[in-house]
């Protein structure tokens, strides 16, 4: 579970810290979201928790005749995605809680790369999303699939010792699979009901490479990412200073294992979901 507060604070602080090895993580699954968002028409493109802003800024720089605006609950990520967008017209960001927010016009394109799982009333704020849409508006958003088929995941959760994987749900295999988190929106029958009022809802699955790390010391470069974003960084902030070395070092050998020349990467697969609003 990851709430609207920790995105408001440490979380979207390490997470605009770590921008540029989150893009890269995403890297070999970007370009099939954004071949998904050129398919729509759009002039007025909403990224919902756009985080350091890549999304934003992909569709700012391939569309300038849209208007294109960044809406996330974190100032620090707003702020690096507003210093990445220097020289762009077109493109703006927002600290606002997306669920409520009020554009000044109605949008006629939503986009959001894992940004949308994380509502803590999602039907109540997709509902607000179609509210305020132009007619017709469409969305496209990806969002992990199940921990199984994320085996960065996975295989961290294998890693976790009892103490840590009890303490406030670091585990992607939690009780409530629905919970605001990375993998709520992973079951498709669970995101229909979210999306009730929306009408032709799509999924489309997508498997890619994870990249955890890359370069001459990929496995260091990944231990350091994997250390501030994600299900080991939280273990690890929850779990007692005895527990810590060994944990480091389990997770070294795991990403050791994953490891071909200068990269470390992953299986992973996630939706791209497209909807329409009513
Ligand atoms: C997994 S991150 C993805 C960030 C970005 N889209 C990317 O791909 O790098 C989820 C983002 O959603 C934002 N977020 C969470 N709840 C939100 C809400 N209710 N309204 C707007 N943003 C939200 C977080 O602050 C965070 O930046």
């Amino acid at each position: 579970m990851t709430d609207i507060g920790e995105w408001q604070g440490g979380v979207g602080r390490s997470w605009a810290d770590e921008h540029a090895r989150t893009d890269r993580s995403f890297s070999r699954m970007t370009p099939h979201l954004l071949a998904a968002i050129h398919e729509e028409q759009a002039r007025y493109v909403v990224d919902i928790g756009c985080g350091a802003g890549e999304l934003s800024l992909a569709l700012a720089r391939g569309r300038p005749d849209a208007m294109v605006t960044g809406v996330d609950v974190s100032a620090d990520l707003v702020a690096a995605a507003s210093a990445r967008a220097a020289g762009l017209e077109n493109v703006r960001f927002a600290v606002a809680d997306a669920s409520t927010w009020q554009p000044e016009q109605a949008p006629d394109l939503y986009v959001s790369r894992h940004g949308v799982m994380f509502f803590p009333e999602p039907p109540a704020a997709f509902a607000h999303l179609s509210a305020i849409a132009a007619p017709g508006a469409r969305i496209v958003f990806s969002c992990f699939r199940t921990p199984r088929e994320n085996r960065w995941a996975s295989g961290i959760a294998s890693l976790l010792p009892e103490s840590g994987a009890s303490v406030s749900n670091p585990s992607p295999t939690s009780a409530d699979p629905f919970a605001p988190g990375p993998f709520a929106f992973a079951d498709p029958d669970h995101v229909r009901t979210c999306l009730r009022g929306w009408r032709d809802v799509t999924f489309t699955p997508v498997d890619f490479d994870y990249i955890a790390g890359a370069g001459p010391d990929a496995v260091a470069e990944a231990l350091a990412f994997f250390g501030r974003i994600g299900p080991a960084a939280r273990a690890i902030r929850v779990m007692s200073e005895a527990e810590r070395p060994a944990f480091l070092e389990r997770l070294a050998n795991l990403l050791e294992s994953h490891r071909s020349g200068d990269v470390v990467s992953f299986p992973a697969a996630v939706w791209l979901v497209r909807a329409t609003a009513e």
